[in-house]
């Protein structure tokens, strides 16, 4: 079973981290495919708490940590983010970062924050880490990539002409001050001796690995309802996160992929603006926020939540395939009576059980709830299904008949060892 990508199945912060690590060291390569340091994922592992925007969560067990092309990189983070986990004696030294990723310098964080501002109250709610920005350069064909810090003259080029409109519309338009090309370069050179040793060429690296039948392990940020052409538009981030994405990203054919893991949240959670039909904007979801423990590991911003939407993650099954889900978070869902599950909506009158076709509709959605029973069990301590109480067991089967895909894993508590496995994810 050598290419297995995990996916988040909503709108990010499912418990993707958690799940990567669970594969743990039966993992060869760990590889980012897609975003940046928009990502946060938490790992608690011994007790000691883990936050990853840049590296995979590989990185934690003897995997070897790749940064693919399709990732964009800033390298005060990336450096920042090795130096943290060095501290805590986690050995980074053997990541490796493709030539072809492209890079977020100073100015595409400078132009999220001004744009975002511009935008006003249609903004979407960015993590303001410049995301947007680089990607929109990098199918501008104003991107600079890994490979340019290694030819001075070229990158200053291209630095320079990637500037040249943004410091026109800075100035005219957004009222702020030109930023200086050769300081952006000079920053970024200052990186390029640390970074040497760790850029390759990674799709080669990877495709040899997968020719002798290593196990790659294609570690999805963001979500499927985040994706640039299957989200919520423009309600998204500015990448492609579903599996497909993986073959793109790291440079992989898709019969590469042998398996594909969904992760999904018992119930459902969402940052930034965007449509949400079972947003809870009550006491419930301030219950499901504080239980859940619901704060960006990003930003830190409080997420919406809302109950499990059926349609959602249904929706994200088709288009990525998903052969397993891993369900996280369902020790949160412990202390209610029932608990509420949509398994259609009511657009304009009409009942449907597909998600509606276009974005207005998506807007006006009404969830049509199906109320499960609850359970008031403490589940934390679980680690068979049998051990879980029949509510809980019920609930699980409950949404693997709405979603159609076979439920392998079920998340318990966030340290590594609490989950309860269904069927071996490798
Ligand atoms: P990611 O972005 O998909 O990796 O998810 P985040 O790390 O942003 O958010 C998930 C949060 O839930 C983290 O704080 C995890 O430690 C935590 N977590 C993951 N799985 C579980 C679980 O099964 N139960 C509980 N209670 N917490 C979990
Ligand atoms: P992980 O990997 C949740 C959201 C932002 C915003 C939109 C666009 O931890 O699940 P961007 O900065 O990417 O241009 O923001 O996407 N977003 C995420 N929400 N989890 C994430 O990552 C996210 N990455 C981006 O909140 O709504
Ligand atoms: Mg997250």
């Amino acid at each position: 079973m050598p290419g297995i990508v995990v996916v988040g199945a909503q709108w990010g912060d499912e418990g993707k981290g958690k799940a990567t690590d669970q594969l743990g060291d039966r993992v060869d390569y760990t590889v980012r495919y897609s975003g940046g340091n928009n990502a946060g994922h938490t790992l608690v592992v011994d007790g000691e708490k883990y936050a990853l925007h840049l590296l995979p969560s590989g990185i934690l067990n003897n995997s070897v940590p790749v940064i693919g092309n399709g990732v964009v990189v800033d390298l005060d983070v990336l450096f920042e983010e090795i130096d943290g986990l060095a501290a805590r004696g986690v050995d980074t030294s053997k990541l490796l970062v493709s030539a072809n990723a492209h890079l977020i310098a100073g100015y595409h964080q400078t132009m999220d924050r001004v744009t975002e501002r511009f935008l006003g109250k249609r903004k979407i709610g960015t993590t303001g880490r410049g995301i947007g920005p680089a990607y929109s350069d990098k199918v501008n064909r104003l991107g600079i990539r890994v490979q340019d810090l290694f030819d001075e003259p070229i990158l200053r080029q291209k630095v320079a002409a990637a500037l040249e409109q943004k410091n026109y519309l800075l100035v005219k338009v957004y009222n702020r001050a030109a930023i200086d090309p050769d300081e952006v370069a000079d920053h970024l050179l200052g990186h390029a001796e640390r970074l040497r040793p760790m850029v390759a060429d990674t799709a080669l690296v990877l495709n040899q690995a997968l020719d002798r039948g290593e196990v790659v392990l294609f570690e999805g940020a963001q979500a499927h309802h985040l994706d640039v052409d299957h989200g919520t538009y423009p309600y998204v981030t500015s990448s492609n996160p579903i599996a497909a994405g993986a073959c793109t990203g790291a440079g992989v054919g898709p019969r590469r992929i042998d398996r594909a893991i969904g992760i999904a949240k018992a119930y459902t959670t969402r940052v930034g603006e965007g449509p949400f039909p079972t947003e809870l904007l009550d006491d419930d979801g301030e219950r499901l926020r504080r239980d859940g423990g619901e704060f960006g590991t990003t930003t830190g911003r409080p997420r919406r939540c809302g109950w499990f939407d059926a349609l959602v993650v249904a929706r994200a099954c088709m288009v990525n395939d998903f052969t397993d889900i891993f369900l996280t978070k369902l020790d949160v869902l412990t202390g209610w009576e029932r608990i509420p599950v949509c398994v259609a909506y009511e657009v304009n009158g009409q009942r449907t059980d597909q998600l509606p076709m276009t974005q207005t509709d998506f807007h006006h959605a009404v969830p049509v709830y199906e109320y499960l029973p609850g359970w008031s069990e403490d589940i934390s301590a679980a680690r068979r299904f049998a051990d879980l109480p029949a509510n809980t067991q019920a609930y699980v089967r409950r949404l693997e008949e709405l979603i159609g895909t076979r439920i392998s894993g079920i998340g318990v508590g966030p340290e590594r060892e609490q989950s309860v496995m269904l069927h071996d994810l490798l």
